[in-house]
Formats: C-alpha cells, sequence, structure tokens
C-alpha cells in the first residue's frame, strides 16, 4: 500500500495501472475509518483492480461553530485498517486541494437540492462536498467512486453533479452499516457520552416507526414527521427534521407508488446525527 501526499505522487502512483488500462476505484473519506467506510472500501475491492482511498478532512463543507478542529483525525489507525483493502491512500494537505487560498478557490454547487433537508440546517456544506468531490475526481480520474448511503443526500446530490458535469464515472452506493443496536455508524458517534449512546439508538428505532405508520397510511406525511420529531425531543434529542421524501427528486411530492426515503438529522449532545430508512413500497 502506496502512502501519497501530493498530486504528483499520486498521479507517479497510479501510472502503472493506468498504462494497464486497470480500473481504478475510489473512496473519498474524511478519515477517522470504522466498519461502515470499510465496507466501502471492501466493496471497492470487487469492483476494479485497484483501490484508491482519499483521507482529507475538508474545510470547505464545515461552517461556522462546526467541528472541523475537533473533527477525528486519526491518521496511523487509517493506515493500519487500509493495509491490504488499498492500494494507494492519498493524505492530501488543504494548499494541495484549494491552493493558496480557499476563499477565492473556485465552488461547485448543485443547486437547489444542496439547500432543503441538512443543506437548509448547514448552509454551504453541500457546496463544500461538492467542490472537493469534483476536484478529487480530476484528480484521481476514477472510473468508479463509492459512497455510504447513510449520507443520503449527499449521494443524491453527487449523482446529480456526476451527470451534470458529465464526469465519465459511475458512482457506487453502499446501504449504511449499523452498530447492534442499530445506530447508524459515523465518526460523530464518539462524540456521545454513555448516556447519549444509549439513547442514539432512539433516531432509528423512530424512522423505522415512521415506515410502519407510513406503510399503514394511519397519519398523514405530515403529522407522521411531526409526532417523529415530537417523540425525539421527549428523549432528549434536538431534531433538525424527520422527512419522507420521494426516492427520486427528494420532494415531497409522494404518490402511492413513488418510491420513498425517510431521512432525519437530530443532535444529541454534542454530535449532529442524521439517518435514513428506504421504503419499498
Ligand atoms: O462523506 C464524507 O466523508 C465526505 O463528505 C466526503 C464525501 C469524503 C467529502 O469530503
Amino acid at each position: 500500500m502506496q502512502q501519497v501526499q501530493t498530486v504528483p505522487a499520486l498521479h507517479d502512483a497510479l501510472r502503472p495501472w493506468r498504462t494497464r488500462g486497470e480500473s481504478i476505484v475510489f473512496v473519498p473519506t474524511m478519515g477517522n475509518l470504522h466498519d461502515g467506510h470499510l465496507a466501502l472500501v471492501k466493496r471497492a475491492r470487487k469492483l476494479g483492480a485497484m483501490v484508491v482511498v482519499s483521507l482529507f478532512v475538508n474545510p470547505l463543507q464545515f461552517g461556522e461553530g462546526d467541528d472541523f478542529a475537533g473533527y477525528p483525525r486519526t491518521l496511523q489507525q487509517d493506515y493500519a485498517l487500509l493495509e491490504g483493502l488499498a492500494e494507494v491512500v492519498f493524505t492530501p494537505a488543504v494548499t494541495d486541494i484549494y491552493g493558496r487560498s480557499i476563499d477565492i478557490s473556485t465552488r461547485v454547487e448543485v443547486p437547489g437540492i444542496s439547500d432543503i433537508l441538512c443543506g437548509a440546517y448547514r448552509p454551504g456544506h453541500f457546496v463544500g462536498v461538492t467542490t472537493v468531490v469534483a476536484k478529487l475526481f480530476n484528480i484521481v480520474k476514477p472510473d468508479i467512486a463509492v459512497f455510504g448511503e447513510k449520507d443520503f443526500q449527499q449521494l443524491f446530490i453527487l449523482r446529480a453533479m456526476v451527470a451534470d458535469l458529465a464526469f465519465p464515472i459511475v458512482l457506487e452506493g453502499v446501504a449504511t452499516v449499523r452498530e447492534p443496536d442499530g445506530l447508524a455508524m459515523s465518526s460523530r458517534n464518539q462524540y456521545l457520552n454513555a448516556r447519549e449512546r444509549r439513547l442514539a439508538p432512539k433516531l432509528y428505532q423512530t424512522l423505522l416507526e415512521v415506515k410502519e405508520r407510513y406503510l399503514q397510511r394511519s397519519a398523514t406525511r405530515i403529522e407522521l414527521e411531526q409526532q417523529a420529531e415530537f417523540k425525539l425531543k421527549q428523549y432528549g434529542f434536538v431534531p433538525d427534521y424527520v422527512s419522507i421524501r420521494n426516492a427520486r427528486d427528494l420532494t415531497t411530492d409522494l404518490t402511492v407508488d413513488s418510491p420513498c426515503v425517510i431521512l432525519a438529522a437530530a443532535h444529541l449532545g454534542k454530535a449532529r446525527l442524521i439517518d435514513n430508512i428506504p421504503v419499498a413500497l
């Protein structure tokens, strides 16, 4: 496994595979790897000849008051976890990605869908994500890129970006990996204290209940969302939203046969947790 920090070093590392015409599969991450990330890397392994993983805590996707400075950075541990799973690990510095000044660096934005749901509560977040992923795609030039479905909206926006900008890259989504009690794996779970950690699976349980009641048509969409938010508050969460959306366009236009997804974001102590579940009709 090669560890490279700069763009020229990455290009050197990828050249032999590119010359042989072998497929390159890319897994962008912000490091602090857990089993959810490893599921992405293992899927990547099955999809192509060589796997590149980036570890880059992207300042542009953190807003004011977000946890950029305190975001867990565990480089040596990440290298150890990737040994034998990835051929190349790319750990650029902020200047390798944004040049001299992040403030005047070109942005990539998918309007509309970047401003709803999590985008409404984290202004600028998805512009940070699409900008860094577009840059990483141009640097790595993968054939396939793998993302987690836990970040449903992120993957949805990235699919739109890839289509709009004609990136010749196939995006592969991987199902959310959960702890035995149902909590979706996330680097941010480590911000939870012991009491909050015991409560955290209630987010997933609440989504499952919304799904069951939605399928029974026992209340309107808005009622179900409001009742779920109320329940989360009672448990001790501070919910940003619980929302039932059309999985094809993320709108609230739901016909009887539209595939949907139930998404939620809620604060618990210092952690902002997100989760979603698909609803098969
Ligand atoms: O999902 C993440 O870890 C990040 O948003 C990503 C896609 C690596 C971009 O920084």
